[in-house]
């Protein structure tokens, strides 16, 4: 029966689409979610879903054992990146092998790394000329964007396109298969 966390720093679509998926799912289901801004609009979100949130500072992630306990009392199997803008910390990676998975807005390795994130991305995608972009979801290791590919959907970038309207079509993406690529992964060892 696996547990979910989702972490997020910000609006928290992707979140919310998860938590929808998973509502009433025989095994899988979504116990916290976490933020490292208090502002982020995930954790309203969160509140309407019924879902428990916590937020966290940069010294409680990294330098104190807080964020693994609360996922041990949680009985937490499995991290869920949605938008989540911090490097992960080792303790974390540590105690959870293979077990975190990130969604990142292009197709990586192109348009990864740091400082690589919301509309950065589909600005330079726009601004190489590239004919397609997409999603890609993947294991999340010590570096940014880097761990191993999981899954990727490709859309085509027209000439007409702003960051803005790719932004979209990339969500469009991410909501339909996030959620399922997770519920695969998450299933396939029960
Ligand atoms: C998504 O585009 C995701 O790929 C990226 O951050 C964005 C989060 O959007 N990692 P939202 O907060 O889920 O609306």
């Amino acid at each position: 029966m696996p547990r979910l966390a989702i972490f997020a720093s910000g609006n928290g679509s992707n979140a919310q689409r998860i938590a929808e998926y998973f509502e009433g799912h025989p095994s899988v289901s979504i116990r916290l979610i976490l933020s490292n801004n208090p502002a982020a609009f995930v954790l309203k979100r969160a509140a309407a879903l019924g879902i428990p949130s916590e937020v966290f500072s940069r010294n409680t992630f990294y330098d104190t054992g807080r964020i693994p306990a609360l996922l041990r009392e949680n009985g937490i199997d499995f991290i869920i990146l949605a938008g989540f803008l911090w490097l992960i910390p080792p303790g974390i990676l540590a105690a959870f092998p293979g077990r975190i998975i990130n969604i990142h807005p292009a197709l990586l390795p192109k348009y990864g790394g740091k400082g690589m994130y919301g509309m950065r991305v589909h600005e330079a995608v726009i601004a190489a000329g590239e004919p397609e972009s997409g999603i890609t979801i993947h294991h999340v290791d010590e570096c940014y964007d880097e761990g191993k590919i999981i899954f990727q959907a490709r859309c085509p970038v027209s000439p007409a396109d702003t960051p803005e309207t790719l932004a979209e079509k990339i969500h469009q993406l991410e909501y339909r298969y996030f959620a399922e690529v997770v519920e695969k992964i998450v299933t396939s060892d029960e």
